[in-house]
């Protein structure tokens, strides 16, 4: 798999000394509230494992489970797959991002969160593509800001694969060309299997 990445975007050590520095941000910040951490699954899981060992509070954690993806393109179109497991109305709330590119997602689920009677709803977000928004949306803490590339790795995913890389990165065009390669055979496969029942 490590095989598939042209370069290093992000290492293990930055992601290390982010989190770090974001845990204490959001320890200091938040003395005395009642605080939520909202993990936007799946890209989330890497960092928000992470990140919430660097913070010295009682807190709760929960999870949400949005798409809006589809290989490499936004569709703006965001759904929820899964709910969060406990009513979030009169906490304060951190939801938890891998990146943050066109906004669309964020927006949404804060407007969300808000309606369902959040404190306060803020955003903490590993990377940040800000070439790429469509809608006005600044998280309240970045880990570092990436350029518009598709990136993978550390929880972030191209068709949910190197979700498990430990750093993250850019792939070469022949990661690309292979997932073609996948889905022409799994299609066939499927056709070959099928035949007989239809
Ligand atoms: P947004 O709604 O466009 O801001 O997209 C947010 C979500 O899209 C993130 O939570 C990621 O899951 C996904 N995403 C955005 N950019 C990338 C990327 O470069 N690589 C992998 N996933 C991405
Ligand atoms: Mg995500």
């Amino acid at each position: 798999m490590k095989n598939d990445i042209l370069k290093v975007l992000v290492t293990e050590d930055e992601i290390k000394q982010i989190c770090k520095k974001l845990g204490k941000e959001i320890t200091k910040d938040y003395q005395g509230k009642e605080l939520v951490i909202v993990g936007l699954l799946k890209g989330c899981n890497p960092f928000m494992a992470d990140l919430i060992r660097e913070i010295d509070l009682f807190l709760k954690v929960d999870y949400l489970s949005v798409s809006s993806y589809q290989g490499t393109e936004s569709t703006g179109d965001v759904r929820i797959r899964m709910d969060l497991s406990e009513p979030i109305s009169g906490k304060h709330v951190l939801i938890a991002e891998d990146i943050v590119d066109t906004g669309t997602t964020i927006t949404t689920v804060k407007k969300l969160l808000l309606h369902r009677g959040a404190l306060s709803v803020k955003i903490v977000t590993l990377l940040d593509k800000p070439e790429g928004r469509l809608m006005e949306c600044i998280p309240e803490y970045i880990g570092t800001v990436v350029p518009n590339e598709f990136v993978v790795g550390y929880g972030l995913d191209f068709n949910e694969d190197y979700r498990n890389l430990p750093y993250v990165g850019v792939l070469k065009p022949s990661a690309y060309e292979k997932w073609g390669k996948i889905c022409k055979n799994k299609i066939n496969h499927k056709l070959h299997v099928a035949d007989p029942i239809f």
